[in-house]
Protein backbone atom coordinates (compact mmCIF):
# COMPACT_ATOMS: atom_id res chain seq x y z
CA UNK A 1 0.00 0.00 0.00
CA UNK A 2 1.20 3.50 -0.86
CA UNK A 3 1.44 4.95 2.46
CA UNK A 4 4.13 2.54 3.49
CA UNK A 5 6.36 4.27 1.37
CA UNK A 6 5.53 7.65 1.76
CA UNK A 7 8.84 9.73 1.79
CA UNK A 8 8.86 13.49 1.81
CA UNK A 9 11.42 15.08 2.80
CA UNK A 10 8.99 16.86 5.79
CA UNK A 11 8.76 13.67 6.95
CA UNK A 12 11.87 12.38 6.95
CA UNK A 13 14.19 13.20 10.41
CA UNK A 14 17.10 14.74 9.14
CA UNK A 15 20.43 14.15 10.94
CA UNK A 16 20.91 17.67 11.88
CA UNK A 17 20.07 17.05 15.45
CA UNK A 18 18.06 17.10 18.19
CA UNK A 19 15.93 20.24 16.92
CA UNK A 20 14.68 18.57 13.55
CA UNK A 21 13.85 15.45 15.56
CA UNK A 22 12.20 17.85 17.41
CA UNK A 23 10.07 18.90 14.70
CA UNK A 24 9.47 15.00 13.26
CA UNK A 25 8.02 14.23 16.69
CA UNK A 26 5.62 17.52 16.47
CA UNK A 27 4.31 15.85 12.80
CA UNK A 28 3.62 12.57 14.03
CA UNK A 29 1.82 13.40 17.98
CA UNK A 30 -1.08 14.84 16.54
CA UNK A 31 -1.11 11.04 14.34
CA UNK A 32 -0.48 9.41 17.73
CA UNK A 33 -3.22 11.81 19.84
CA UNK A 34 -6.14 11.04 17.63
CA UNK A 35 -5.84 7.84 19.27
CA UNK A 36 -8.68 7.59 21.87
CA UNK A 37 -6.77 6.47 24.92
CA UNK A 38 -3.67 8.43 24.16
CA UNK A 39 -3.59 11.88 26.06
CA UNK A 40 -1.73 10.44 28.56
CA UNK A 41 0.85 9.64 26.19
CA UNK A 42 3.80 11.60 25.05
CA UNK A 43 6.65 11.55 22.88
CA UNK A 44 10.68 13.10 24.27
CA UNK A 45 13.18 12.50 21.56
CA UNK A 46 16.83 13.80 20.68
CA UNK A 47 18.74 12.27 18.55
CA UNK A 48 19.95 10.25 21.20
CA UNK A 49 18.07 9.42 23.54
CA UNK A 50 13.28 8.47 22.06
CA UNK A 51 11.40 7.93 25.75
CA UNK A 52 7.68 8.00 26.19
CA UNK A 53 5.62 9.08 28.63
CA UNK A 54 2.84 6.32 29.73
CA UNK A 55 0.95 6.25 33.25
CA UNK A 56 3.24 9.08 34.24
CA UNK A 57 6.68 7.72 33.66
CA UNK A 58 9.20 7.92 31.53
CA UNK A 59 10.00 4.85 29.91
CA UNK A 60 13.10 4.40 27.49
CA UNK A 61 12.25 2.75 24.02
CA UNK A 62 14.17 -0.72 25.10
CA UNK A 63 12.16 -0.59 28.25
CA UNK A 64 9.03 -0.35 26.40
CA UNK A 65 9.62 -3.38 24.10
CA UNK A 66 10.44 -5.07 26.50
CA UNK A 67 7.84 -7.68 28.78
CA UNK A 68 7.88 -9.53 32.02
CA UNK A 69 5.08 -11.43 31.17
CA UNK A 70 5.96 -14.98 30.31
CA UNK A 71 2.83 -15.92 28.17
CA UNK A 72 3.42 -13.12 25.70
CA UNK A 73 6.33 -15.40 23.41
CA UNK A 74 5.58 -15.66 19.46
CA UNK A 75 2.97 -13.77 17.54
CA UNK A 76 0.23 -12.23 19.23
CA UNK A 77 -2.29 -9.90 18.17
CA UNK A 78 -2.31 -6.30 19.39
CA UNK A 79 -4.90 -6.11 21.99
CA UNK A 80 -4.51 -3.59 24.73
CA UNK A 81 -3.13 0.34 24.51
CA UNK A 82 0.29 -1.09 25.81
CA UNK A 83 0.67 -3.48 22.74
CA UNK A 84 -0.39 -0.07 20.32
CA UNK A 85 2.12 1.98 22.08
CA UNK A 86 4.79 -1.20 21.31
CA UNK A 87 3.55 -1.11 17.43
CA UNK A 88 4.25 2.32 17.42
CA UNK A 89 7.70 2.30 18.63
CA UNK A 90 8.35 -0.59 16.72
CA UNK A 91 7.35 0.90 14.01
CA UNK A 92 8.17 4.96 13.82
CA UNK A 93 10.94 4.93 15.84
CA UNK A 94 12.91 1.66 15.33
CA UNK A 95 11.80 0.57 12.08
CA UNK A 96 11.13 4.84 10.88
CA UNK A 97 14.97 6.03 12.51
CA UNK A 98 16.65 4.27 14.54
CA UNK A 99 16.63 0.97 12.46
CA UNK A 100 17.01 2.79 8.96
CA UNK A 101 19.46 4.03 6.91
CA UNK A 102 18.36 7.58 6.36
CA UNK A 103 20.43 8.23 3.44
CA UNK A 104 19.00 5.62 1.38
CA UNK A 105 15.61 5.53 -0.11
CA UNK A 106 14.41 2.90 2.45
CA UNK A 107 10.51 2.43 2.88
CA UNK A 108 9.28 3.44 6.07
CA UNK A 109 5.50 2.79 7.17
CA UNK A 110 3.19 5.53 8.65
CA UNK A 111 1.70 5.15 11.83
CA UNK A 112 -0.85 2.92 12.19
CA UNK A 113 -4.31 3.96 12.48
CA UNK A 114 -5.74 2.58 16.24
CA UNK A 115 -8.19 0.16 14.57
CA UNK A 116 -5.42 -1.59 12.34
CA UNK A 117 -5.03 -5.02 13.01
CA UNK A 118 -2.13 -6.30 13.89
CA UNK A 119 0.24 -8.70 15.15
CA UNK A 120 3.65 -8.23 17.29
CA UNK A 121 6.04 -10.73 17.54
CA UNK A 122 7.48 -11.39 20.86
CA UNK A 123 10.81 -13.27 21.23
CA UNK A 124 12.75 -13.41 24.87
CA UNK A 125 10.99 -10.86 26.88
CA UNK A 126 11.06 -8.52 23.85
CA UNK A 127 8.68 -7.21 21.29
CA UNK A 128 11.03 -7.62 17.93
CA UNK A 129 8.60 -7.46 14.75
CA UNK A 130 5.55 -6.61 13.66
CA UNK A 131 3.08 -7.31 10.73
CA UNK A 132 -0.57 -5.75 10.24
CA UNK A 133 -3.54 -6.88 7.79
CA UNK A 134 -5.82 -5.61 6.15
CA UNK A 135 -9.37 -7.67 5.83
CA UNK A 136 -11.67 -7.99 2.69
CA UNK A 137 -14.24 -6.04 2.95
CA UNK A 138 -12.57 -2.98 5.33
CA UNK A 139 -12.02 -0.05 3.92
CA UNK A 140 -8.99 1.00 2.08
CA UNK A 141 -9.15 4.71 3.66
CA UNK A 142 -10.82 7.07 4.75
CA UNK A 143 -13.43 8.83 2.65
CA UNK A 144 -12.72 6.65 -0.32
CA UNK A 145 -15.83 4.24 -0.09
CA UNK A 146 -13.53 1.64 -1.62
CA UNK A 147 -12.98 -2.38 0.40
CA UNK A 148 -10.34 -4.24 0.05
CA UNK A 149 -11.84 -7.25 -2.34
CA UNK A 150 -8.89 -9.89 -0.79
CA UNK A 151 -6.94 -9.59 2.65
CA UNK A 152 -3.29 -7.65 2.15
CA UNK A 153 -0.69 -8.20 4.70
CA UNK A 154 0.23 -4.52 4.45
CA UNK A 155 2.99 -3.91 6.84
CA UNK A 156 6.18 -6.48 7.95
CA UNK A 157 9.05 -5.20 10.33
CA UNK A 158 11.56 -8.01 11.55
CA UNK A 159 14.25 -5.66 13.86
CA UNK A 160 17.72 -5.67 12.74
CA UNK A 161 19.35 -8.05 14.81
CA UNK A 162 17.14 -10.84 14.64
CA UNK A 163 16.51 -11.03 10.91
CA UNK A 164 17.85 -13.96 8.78
CA UNK A 165 16.22 -16.17 11.47
CA UNK A 166 13.15 -17.13 9.57
CA UNK A 167 11.20 -14.61 11.46
CA UNK A 168 9.71 -12.99 8.40
CA UNK A 169 8.74 -16.61 7.09
CA UNK A 170 7.34 -17.21 10.07
CA UNK A 171 4.92 -14.16 9.57
CA UNK A 172 4.25 -14.75 6.57
CA UNK A 173 2.98 -18.34 6.98
CA UNK A 174 1.08 -17.33 9.90
CA UNK A 175 -0.42 -14.36 7.16
CA UNK A 176 -1.52 -17.48 4.92
CA UNK A 177 -2.86 -19.71 7.76
CA UNK A 178 -5.20 -16.90 9.62
CA UNK A 179 -6.93 -16.77 5.66
CA UNK A 180 -6.89 -20.00 4.74
CA UNK A 181 -10.18 -19.90 3.55
CA UNK A 182 -9.39 -17.35 1.07
CA UNK A 183 -8.73 -17.92 -2.31
CA UNK A 184 -6.45 -15.32 -3.12
CA UNK A 185 -4.17 -13.25 -0.78
CA UNK A 186 -2.40 -9.76 -0.76
CA UNK A 187 0.85 -8.38 -0.05
CA UNK A 188 1.10 -4.84 -0.58
CA UNK A 189 2.66 -3.21 -3.30
CA UNK A 190 5.35 -2.20 -3.47
CA UNK A 191 7.08 -5.34 -1.84
CA UNK A 192 10.74 -4.59 -0.66
CA UNK A 193 13.45 -6.91 -2.15
CA UNK A 194 14.30 -8.54 1.26
CA UNK A 195 10.55 -9.50 1.15
CA UNK A 196 10.54 -10.80 -2.07
CA UNK A 197 13.55 -13.27 -1.02
CA UNK A 198 11.30 -14.21 1.84
CA UNK A 199 8.13 -14.80 -0.66
CA UNK A 200 10.47 -17.11 -3.05
CA UNK A 201 11.69 -19.21 -0.11
CA UNK A 202 8.05 -19.54 1.29
CA UNK A 203 6.39 -20.04 -2.03
CA UNK A 204 9.45 -22.83 -2.71
CA UNK A 205 8.35 -24.72 0.04
CA UNK A 206 5.07 -24.66 -0.21
CA UNK A 207 3.88 -25.07 -3.91
CA UNK A 208 0.47 -24.96 -2.59
CA UNK A 209 0.49 -21.32 -2.10
CA UNK A 210 1.71 -20.13 -5.54
CA UNK A 211 -1.71 -19.55 -6.94
CA UNK A 212 -2.86 -17.55 -3.96
CA UNK A 213 -0.15 -14.81 -3.23
CA UNK A 214 -0.61 -11.32 -4.95
CA UNK A 215 1.22 -8.10 -5.11
CA UNK A 216 -1.61 -6.03 -4.50
CA UNK A 217 -3.05 -2.21 -5.09
CA UNK A 218 -5.43 -1.56 -3.09
CA UNK A 219 -8.51 -2.00 -3.44
CA UNK A 220 -7.27 -5.56 -5.16
CA UNK A 221 -9.51 -5.68 -8.40
CA UNK A 222 -7.63 -8.07 -11.11
CA UNK A 223 -6.14 -5.16 -12.83
CA UNK A 224 -3.99 -4.42 -9.26
CA UNK A 225 -2.52 -7.50 -8.89
CA UNK A 226 0.18 -9.51 -10.20
CA UNK A 227 1.11 -13.11 -8.95
CA UNK A 228 4.38 -13.32 -6.56
CA UNK A 229 5.33 -16.51 -7.57
CA UNK A 230 5.19 -15.42 -11.35
CA UNK A 231 6.89 -12.25 -10.45
CA UNK A 232 9.66 -14.38 -8.45
CA UNK A 233 10.08 -17.08 -11.20
CA UNK A 234 10.74 -13.46 -13.90
CA UNK A 235 13.36 -11.91 -11.75
CA UNK A 236 14.87 -15.28 -11.07
CA UNK A 237 15.17 -15.83 -15.37
CA UNK A 238 16.50 -12.43 -15.66
CA UNK A 239 19.59 -13.31 -13.56
CA UNK A 240 20.64 -16.54 -14.85
CA UNK A 241 23.88 -17.06 -12.62
CA UNK A 242 21.42 -17.26 -10.06
CA UNK A 243 20.31 -20.84 -8.39
CA UNK A 244 16.60 -21.76 -9.81
CA UNK A 245 14.27 -22.21 -6.70
C1 LIG B 1 11.70 -8.26 4.99
C2 LIG B 1 11.97 -8.71 6.43
C3 LIG B 1 10.66 -8.67 7.21
C4 LIG B 1 12.51 -10.15 6.40
O1 LIG B 1 12.63 -10.62 7.73
P1 LIG B 1 13.64 -11.79 8.14
O2 LIG B 1 13.22 -12.26 9.49
O3 LIG B 1 15.05 -11.36 7.99
O4 LIG B 1 13.33 -12.92 7.05
P2 LIG B 1 13.70 -14.46 7.18
O5 LIG B 1 14.82 -14.70 8.12
O6 LIG B 1 12.45 -15.23 7.46
O7 LIG B 1 14.17 -14.78 5.69
C5 LIG B 1 13.79 -15.98 5.02
C6 LIG B 1 14.60 -16.08 3.76
O8 LIG B 1 14.36 -14.99 2.89
C7 LIG B 1 15.59 -14.61 2.25
N1 LIG B 1 15.98 -13.26 2.69
C8 LIG B 1 15.48 -12.56 3.73
N2 LIG B 1 16.07 -11.33 3.79
C9 LIG B 1 16.94 -11.29 2.77
C10 LIG B 1 17.85 -10.30 2.31
N3 LIG B 1 17.96 -9.10 2.92
N4 LIG B 1 18.61 -10.58 1.24
C11 LIG B 1 18.53 -11.77 0.61
N5 LIG B 1 17.68 -12.77 1.00
C12 LIG B 1 16.91 -12.51 2.07
C13 LIG B 1 16.61 -15.63 2.64
O9 LIG B 1 16.54 -16.71 1.72
C14 LIG B 1 16.09 -16.08 3.99
O10 LIG B 1 16.52 -17.38 4.34
P3 LIG B 1 18.04 -17.63 4.87
O11 LIG B 1 18.31 -16.59 5.91
O12 LIG B 1 17.97 -19.03 5.41
O13 LIG B 1 18.92 -17.49 3.66
C15 LIG B 1 13.04 -7.81 7.11
O14 LIG B 1 14.20 -7.79 6.29
C16 LIG B 1 12.58 -6.39 7.34
O15 LIG B 1 11.96 -6.08 8.35
N6 LIG B 1 12.88 -5.45 6.38
C17 LIG B 1 12.51 -4.04 6.51
C18 LIG B 1 11.01 -3.84 6.29
C19 LIG B 1 10.53 -4.44 5.00
O16 LIG B 1 11.21 -4.44 3.97
N7 LIG B 1 9.30 -4.96 5.02
C20 LIG B 1 8.66 -5.59 3.88
C21 LIG B 1 7.71 -4.65 3.26
S1 LIG B 1 7.00 -5.34 1.79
Amino acid sequence: MKEKHVKEASAKPSTEGDKKMWLYVAKIAPLVASWPCVQHCFLLASSLVVAVYVKESWWTTEDVLRTSDPAREGLMKVQSFGERIVLFILNVVIFGRLERNLDDDDMFFLPHSVKEEAKILWRDGAAVGFYTTKRKGSLCGDGMGVCYLLPVLDTVFVRRNHRRQGLGLAMLRDFCQTFREDEALGISWPISPAMYQVCRKFLVAHPEERGRLWEAEPPGAWGQRVNIWLKVQLQQARRPDCESG
